[in-house]
């Protein structure tokens, strides 16, 4: 697949998913910064002796220090090339859109690939498609994580949330009732320009990369482009704000991909999640106005035993009720519109921290932050089960 060449550097996720899962025996791409000469050496040597592929750089000679160093590894020989990184010390990140094509590989008959569409630098935004039980007219939830791209946390979230299921299914009780009943789509990089972006210029990126005509300022902020209440109060006209709106709804191929997905399936998908970082809030309908959703009670009682399960189990605090009013108006939001189309279950997550580290969340967080976010989705989506 073209599209592993372009490597979203991720957290390593051995160490993420605290499993080595991921060494199968398939293809890999492996993402490895050299950081002294000596494993310049070890990578030089890597690389002309063994039955890889360097992709990048063009050629060994110009393997240096501090310099992303792209390794195509076939499968039968991934053990050996691994192990002799790890015996030298040296680390490898795998690109989430190999990790997407391992499990969509991994797990032929319950993960299913759906390219929900591209993005404004074209990259396909893949969404995993969990059905690990057949039932007839089994109804749907979706979960995006990643639309604004300095988020890390997020991505991580949603390939724990695969992880988990699909490690857990038959296991765990609650994944397993959840599992039964419902479909789940997952879209793990919602904004994959950003997202890159973030790695490789400047980690404080938030927006798209959608160039304006008009101005020098790019990108628009995905989670303002949506179809309610469109750039009124909470969102800007300004392409340089970090809130700007777009030109017009779904103006960018980003939300446009996922309402026309949501559009299309609105029958079957009965909760909508959206993750972001950061501040440890459970968000609901509106955002958009001050006004309440119809179904306020049942969204706050669902928001309000998730925050309470999480403080239970992890001693840690989350604020939840309707977004305008919990922190702002905020108009154009994913999760506003979805509601509005008929999701009556529409959450937006900001997952931790409260801000000693905010958006630089460090990677020994992850795994709790993770948690704590799963335990808030096993509920609702239970609940949602159960009323619907
Ligand atoms: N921090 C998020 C944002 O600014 C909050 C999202 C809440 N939902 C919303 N529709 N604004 O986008
Ligand atoms: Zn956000």
């Amino acid at each position: 697949m073209t599209t592993i060449l372009i490597l979203f550097v991720f957290m390593n996720l051995d160490t993420i998913l605290k499993t080595g899962h991921c060494t199968d025996t398939r293809d890999q791409v492996l993402s490895i910064t050299p950081t002294t000469q000596k494993q310049v050496d070890i990578l030089k040597n890597v690389s002309s002796h063994y039955e890889t592929a360097l992709w990048q750089p063009v050629s060994p000679e110009y393997i240096k220090e501090e310099t992303q160093v792209h390794l195509f590894v076939p499968g039968n020989s991934s053990g050996i090339i691994k192990n002799l990184l790890r015996t030298h010390g040296i680390t490898h990140e795998y690109a989430i859109y190999d990790w997407i094509n391992r499990t969509t590989h991994d797990n032929p008959d319950t993960v299913k690939l759906i390219l929900v569409g591209s993005s404004y630098e074209k990259r396909p935004l893949y969404a995993l498609k969990l059905s690990l039980n057949n039932r007839p007219n089994k109804k749907a939830m979706w979960i995006d994580c990643g639309i604004h791209a300095r988020e890390w946390v997020a991505p991580a979230f949603c390939l724990w949330f695969v992880h988990h299921s699909l490690s857990f299914y038959k296991v765990n009780k609650d994944i397993t009732h959840i599992l039964d009943n419902l479909d789940v789509y997952v879209l793990p990089v919602l904004n994959p320009d950003g997202y890159k972006y973030t790695w490789t210029k400047n980690r404080m990126w938030r927006k798209n990369r959608s160039q304006n005509n008009a101005n020098n300022c790019i990108g628009v902020d995905l989670n303002r482009n949506f179809d309610a209440n469109w750039c009124t109060e909470g969102a800007s006209h300004d392409p340089c704000s970090e809130i700007y709106c777009g030109s017009f709804p779904e103006s960018e191929p980003e939300s446009q991909a996922v309402a026309d997905f949501l559009r299309s399936n609105k029958d079957l998908v009965q909760l909508y999640l959206s993750i972001h970082s950061y501040s440890q809030m459970l968000l609901f309908p509106y955002s958009c106005t001050l006004e309440e959703a119809e179904n306020h009670s049942d969204l706050l009682e669902m928001a309000q035993e998730a925050a309470q399960a999480i403080r239970r189990y992890y001693r840690n605090t989350y604020s939840y009720g309707p977004g305008g009013k919990t922190i702002y108006l905020a108009p154009g939001g994913s999760d506003d519109w979805a509601y509005n189309l008929g999701i009556k279950y529409s959450f937006t997550f900001e997952l931790q921290d409260r801000g000693r580290y905010g958006f630089l969340l460090p990677t020994s967080h992850i795994s709790r932050a993770c948690n704590e976010a799963l335990i808030a989705v096993k509920i609702i989506a239970l609940k949602v089960i159960e009323k619907t």
